[in-house]
C-alpha cells in the first residue's frame, strides 16, 4: 500500500481545503488515532482521514481510478461533517457510471448490511420533472427500482393523470425517480439524520446531472432534508422552494395518500402548481 502522492494528488486535497499529513510509521499512526475509511472515488483517491483537534487530516492511502479491491467496513460512528464534505467532493464529480457505480457498492452507512440491493433511481437522465421520495420500501429492495409497490402504483396514475410517465418517453413526458436514500431502512422505518447526511451527495449528484426544470418533493423526510427544514409539508406546500437553482414543489408521499385518501385533493392541487411552474418555464 502506497503512502506517498504526487503534486497532483496534494494539489487535489488542497483543492478541497484538507491538510495533508504524513505519518512518520504508518503503523503507529493508525492504531494511535480513531479513524474512518472515506473513499472518494470521484478523484480516484481513497482517503483516510480522522477528526484530530477538530480538522480533518486526510492522507492518501491509496490511488487508483476507480477505487477498486477490498470494501471498507461500513461507518458506524459518528462520521465528521468535514469527512462527508470531503465524500461529497468527490461524488459531485461523477458522471452517470461513475455515481450508479459509487450508489451500488456505498458501505458509508450501516444499512448496506441489511440491503438486498441499492436502488438507484429510473426515468429519463435529462428528464424535465425530477420526483424525490424518501428510501427504498421491501418490493423496492428486492426489484432495485424506486416506487414499485402500492405507493408506486398511485406514484404512476398521479403521472398520468398530468401526462407523464416513467417509462420510455421523451424528456419532456418521461420523469426521473429518485430517492433519499438508496437503501432500505430496516422494517421501514424512519431515516436516520446520519443516514441522510451520507446518502445526500448521490442525490444532490443526481440532480445536478439530471438538470430538471422541476422537483416534486414527496413526503416529510425528502421535503425536509431537500429544503433543510423542520416545517411541516401543510407549511411548504402551495410555494415554490428552489435546490441547486431548481424549483421544487412540495406535495404528499403516495403512501401518506394511499392511508388518507381526502388529501388526494390537495395533491392534485400539488401536481397543478408543479405543471404551472413547468408551463412558466417554458
Ligand atoms: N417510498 C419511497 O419514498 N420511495 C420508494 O421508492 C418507495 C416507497
Amino acid at each position: 500500500m502506497s503512502v506517498g502522492y504526487t503534486e497532483r494528488q496534494q494539489a487535489m486535497l488542497q483543492e478541497m481545503g484538507i491538510r495533508v499529513w504524513v505519518p512518520p510509521r504508518v503503523e503507529v499512526a493508525e492504531a494511535a488515532v480513531p479513524v474512518v475509511d472515506v473513499v472518494v472515488e470521484g478523484v480516484g483517491a481513497r482517503v483516510r482521514g480522522h477528526d484530530e483537534r477538530g480538522d480533518v487530516v486526510a492522507r492518501v492511502v491509496e490511488v487508483s481510478a476507480p477505487v477498486s479491491g477490498t470494501v471498507p467496513e461500513p461507518v458506524s460512528e459518528l462520521v465528521p461533517a468535514s469527512v462527508v464534505a470531503l465524500r461529497s467532493t468527490g461524488v459531485a464529480a461523477m458522471d452517470w457510471d461513475a455515481l450508479r457505480a459509487a450508489v451500488s457498492s456505498c458501505r458509508a452507512c450501516t444499512l448496506c448490511e441489511r440491503r438486498k440491493q441499492t436502488v438507484f433511481g429510473v426515468g429519463h437522465p435529462q428528464a424535465q420533472w425530477m420526483l424525490i421520495g424518501e428510501a427504498p420500501g421491501e418490493q423496492e429492495d428486492l426489484q432495485g427500482e424506486p416506487f414499485v409497490g402500492k405507493a408506486g402504483q398511485l406514484l404512476d396514475n398521479m403521472l398520468r393523470a398530468v401526462g407523464l410517465t416513467r417509462s420510455e418517453a421523451p424528456a419532456h413526458e418521461q420523469v426521473y425517480i429518485a430517492n433519499v436514500l438508496k437503501c432500505r431502512p430496516p422494517q421501514n422505518r424512519n431515516p436516520e439524520p446520519q443516514e441522510v447526511a451520507q446518502c445526500e451527495p448521490y442525490l444532490l449528484r443526481q440532480i445536478a446531472l439530471v438538470q430538471p426544470k422541476l422537483i416534486l418533493a414527496m413526503g416529510r423526510f425528502a421535503v425536509q432534508s431537500l429544503l433543510k427544514t423542520a416545517e411541516p409539508i401543510g407549511r411548504l406546500r402551495g410555494r415554490v422552494h428552489e435546490v441547486q437553482g431548481v424549483p421544487v414543489v412540495v406535495t404528499y408521499h403516495p403512501a401518506y395518500l394511499l392511508r388518507n385518501p381526502l388529501d388526494k385533493a390537495r395533491s392534485w392541487e400539488d401536481l397543478c402548481l408543479a405543471r404551472e411552474v413547468m408551463a412558466r418555464a417554458g
